[in-house]
C-alpha cells in the first residue's frame, strides 16, 4: 500500500522517487495528479499503466515557472497575457511545442502542440527542486472520478503506487480550464477550475466553444463516470435514489432519499465545484442504483460543474 505523507514531509521522498523514474501522487490546487518526470519514457508509461488508460491521451506537462514553460513551447501574445494572469493556478495552454523540449513524445502522444500548465503549491515547489516537468493526470483509475483528497487517491491507486502526498482536499476541486489560441482566437478545450467570464475579462475578447475532435481525447463521453447511474436536473427524487442537492431548495421527495449532500447550502459554485467529486464518490458509496442531481446553473464554474455531471451521466457502454 501507498505511504500516506503530509506535504510538510514529503518532499524528499517525492524527489527520489521521481529521480528514479517512478510515479507519485501530488496534490494541486485543482484535483490530485499522478506525476511522473515528463523527459522520461518509463516514468510517464508508468503513468498510463497505473490508471490503467486504455488509450494514450496526450497529458498536460506541469512547469515551475514561466522559464520552464519557454524552454518547452512557444507563447503568442494572448497565451502569454493569460499565462501572466492566471499562473500559477488552474489554467492549462495548449502551445506550439518545441522540437528540442526534452519532453517525451508519450506526453503529447505525436501532436506537435503540448498542454501546459503551472501548479500551486507543493507541486511548484516539486518541480522547482527536480529541475524538470511532470507529466500528470488526474490521480484516479481510467474512468474513475478524480480524486480531491489523498484518502480517495490512496483507496483507488493505493495498491499500485508508493507514495501519496497529502496536501488535504484541493481548493478547487474540479481539473484545470483548458484553452487554446488558434489564429489569434481563443478556445475553450475543457471548462475547469477558471470561468470563461473570468478569462474573457483578461483577453478581452470571447471565448469559442466545442473541441474539434482529436483535439481534446482526454474528454470521453463517461470518463468521471460513479458505479450508480446518474439522473440530472432533476424536480423529484425516486423511491431509493440518493440526492446530490445545490442551494437552499430541495427536489420534491427529497426527504425519501437514501443519501443526501448538498454541493453548496448557499448556492455558492465555488464551493460546489470543490464539493462535486468528492459528494459524488460518497454517494456512489451509499449503494443508491441511483443518483439524482439538482439542476446546477450554468454561470462562470457551473459550466465546468455540469459538464462533470453530463460526462458521468453519459452511457456506460461509451466508457474506452
Ligand atoms: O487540473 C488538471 O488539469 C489536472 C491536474 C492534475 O493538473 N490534470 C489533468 O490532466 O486533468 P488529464 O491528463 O486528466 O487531462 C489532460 C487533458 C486531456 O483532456 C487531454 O486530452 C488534454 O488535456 N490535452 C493534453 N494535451 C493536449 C493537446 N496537445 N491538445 C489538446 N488537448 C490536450
Ligand atoms: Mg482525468
Amino acid at each position: 500500500m501507498a505511504e500516506i505523507l503530509a506535504v510538510g514531509e514529503a518532499l524528499e521522498q517525492a524527489l527520489a522517487l521521481l529521480e528514479g523514474g517512478d510515479v507519485v501522487a501530488i496534490p494541486t490546487e485543482t484535483v490530485y495528479g499522478l506525476a511522473g518526470d515528463a523527459t522520461n519514457g518509463v516514468a510517464v508509461a508508468r503513468i498510463f499503466e497505473v490508471k490503467g488508460r486504455p488509450r494514450f491521451n496526450p497529458l498536460i506537462a506541469h512547469v515551475a515557472d514561466r522559464a520552464m514553460a519557454d524552454r518547452i513551447a512557444s507563447f503568442d501574445p494572448l497565451s502569454a497575457k493569460l499565462a501572466e494572469a492566471f499562473w500559477p493556478g488552474p489554467l492549462t495552454l495548449v502551445l506550439p511545442h518545441s522540437a528540442d523540449s526534452g519532453i517525451h513524445p508519450l506526453v503529447t502522444a505525436g501532436l506537435d502542440t503540448i498542454a501546459l500548465r503551472m501548479p500551486r503549491g507543493f507541486g511548484g515547489q516539486l518541480i522547482a527542486r527536480l529541475g524538470r516537468p511532470l507529466a500528470a493526470p488526474s490521480a484516479n483509475s481510467s474512468g474513475r472520478i478524480s480524486g480531491t483528497t489523498a484518502g480517495a487517491v490512496a483507496a483507488d491507486l493505493g495498491d499500485r503506487i508508493r507514495l501519496v502526498v497529502d496536501g488535504g482536499a484541493t481548493p478547487v476541486g474540479l481539473e484545470s480550464t483548458i484553452l487554446k489560441v488558434e489564429h489569434g482566437k481563443l478556445r475553450l478545450l475543457r471548462p475547469g477550475g477558471i470561468g470563461a467570464g473570468e478569462i474573457e475579462a483578461v483577453a478581452g475578447a470571447k471565448l469559442s466553444r466545442g473541441a474539434s475532435g482529436i483535439e481534446a481525447p482526454g474528454m470521453l463521453a463517461s470518463h468521471y463516470a460513479p458505479g450508480a447511474a446518474m439522473r440530472l436536473n432533476v424536480e423529484n427524487v425516486a423511491k431509493g435514489e440518493a440526492l446530490l442537492a445545490f442551494g437552499g431548495n430541495r427536489a420534491e421527495g427529497w426527504e425519501h432519499a437514501v443519501a443526501l449532500r448538498n454541493l453548496s447550502e448557499v448556492g455558492d459554485l465555488r464551493e460546489a465545484a470543490s464539493n462535486l467529486f468528492a459528494y459524488m464518490q460518497a454517494l456512489d458509496r451509499s449503494g443508491a442504483v441511483t443518483i439524482a442531481v439538482e439542476p446546477v446553473p450554468f454561470e462562470g464554474l457551473g459550466e465546468a460543474i455540469n459538464d462533470r455531471l453530463a460526462r458521468a451521466a453519459a452511457p456506460r457502454d461509451k466508457i474506452a
